[in-house]
């Protein structure tokens, strides 16, 4: 399974501050899944630069692709635009779950604009920029995931897990 982690950060793709989203990210990723992070940048906040980067990484055969930032109401908080000119079909059950499960730990969750959606063999999942929400989106997202990428990539590995209670 090839791994992206797309950082989207004017500041931290300029040197300005030193991101920890992303080292994060592939370290909760690597703990926790046999997954290969294949595909890693910094992006500025910048719509076309992210979609570009994404459809690049879409047709190199990544089957996940996490962003990390950019999905506020700042100005150039642009991630969700940027990716929902690249998908396909929508998986927003990923980010309502997400959101409902951060709302129980802070209001602010409402303030995310993330998006989650379906590029050919890929699915994009937005994720916030700080590293505490990283590591709480993640106690959500990475349960579903095996089962998802299952779907998507038409394989059986993980059908044993469906449970009826
Ligand atoms: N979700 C969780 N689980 N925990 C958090 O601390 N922070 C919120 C929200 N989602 C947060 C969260 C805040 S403060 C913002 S502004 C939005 O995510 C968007 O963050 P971003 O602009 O870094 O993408």
């Amino acid at each position: 399974m090839n791994i992206g982690i797309l950082v989207t950060s004017d500041r931290a793709a300029s040197g300005e501050y030193e991101d920890r989203s992303g080292p994060l990210l592939r370290q909760i990723l690597h703990a926790n899944a046999p997954w290969e992070i294949t595909h890693y940048a910094v992006v500025p906040d910048d719509m076309a630069t992210i979609a570009a980067t994404l459809v690049d990484w879409c047709e190199a055969n990544v089957n996940l692709i996490f962003t990390s930032g950019g999905t506020g109401f700042a100005p150039r908080d642009v991630t969700p635009e940027a990716t929902r000119q690249v998908i396909e079909r929508e998986a927003p059950g990923l980010v309502e779950a997400v959101r409902a499960d951060s709302l129980r730990l802070t209001q602010h969750a409402m303030l995310s604009r993330a998006v989650a959606g379906i590029r050919g063999q890929t699915l994009i999942i937005n994720l916030p920029g700080s590293p505490k929400a990283i590591r709480e989106n993640l106690q959500v997202l990475l349960p579903v995931l095996p089962h998802a990428l299952d779907l998507l990539l038409e394989r059986s590995g993980t059908e044993t897990q469906h449970r009826i209670v």
